[in-house]
């Protein structure tokens, strides 16, 4: 797989785009935890990855979301807004639905968990996540 590893080298350079996962299933929203870098690992982040050359946000949401937890996914609408990452990275997200599997921690993360509205406070999310999971739980159902 052809990936980038650094980000953009001038200042003319577009960001390098992260779609990420604010995944439903009846009521809750799931959440990983990173278990690397390890300036990264043990807090949690809505699942993604790195949009890759040719590929539509949603094509790279669905290759993410199957690479890293062996479900298949469909996209649904963009949560408006854009979150920095490090330097030269950008987070967009991206609700979507389960429609087939049971995720599993195959790629990334060391630990899932499907979270109510009431829950959603319980891991401790990445910064950058934050502003993200929180607009997620506006659209995820009271329980
Ligand atoms: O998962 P991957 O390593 O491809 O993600 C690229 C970078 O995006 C990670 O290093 C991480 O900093 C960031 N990321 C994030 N929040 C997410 C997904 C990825 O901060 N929900």
């Amino acid at each position: 797989m052809t990936e980038r590893t650094t980000g953009p080298t001038t200042p003319h350079d577009p960001a390098v785009v992260v779609v990420a996962g604010a995944l439903y299933d009846r009521g809750r929203l799931l959440a990983a935890r990173r278990s690397a870098p390890v300036e990264l690992a043990g807090r949690w982040e809505l699942p993604g990855g790195k949009l890759e050359p040719g590929e539509s946000p949603e094509e790279a949401l669905v290759r993410e979301l199957r690479e890293e937890l062996g479900v298949e996914v469909e996209p649904g609408e963009r949560i408006p807004g854009e979150w920095p990452l490090k330097p030269g990275y950008v987070l967009r997200v991206w609700t979507a639905r389960l429609l087939s599997g049971e995720p599993r921690p195959l790629e990334d993360h060391d630990a899932l968990r499907w979270l109510t509205r009431s829950e959603l406070d319980s891991v401790d999310w990445l910064d950058q996540d934050r502003p993200a999971v929180a607009e997620a739980a506006r659209r995820l159902p009271a329980a």
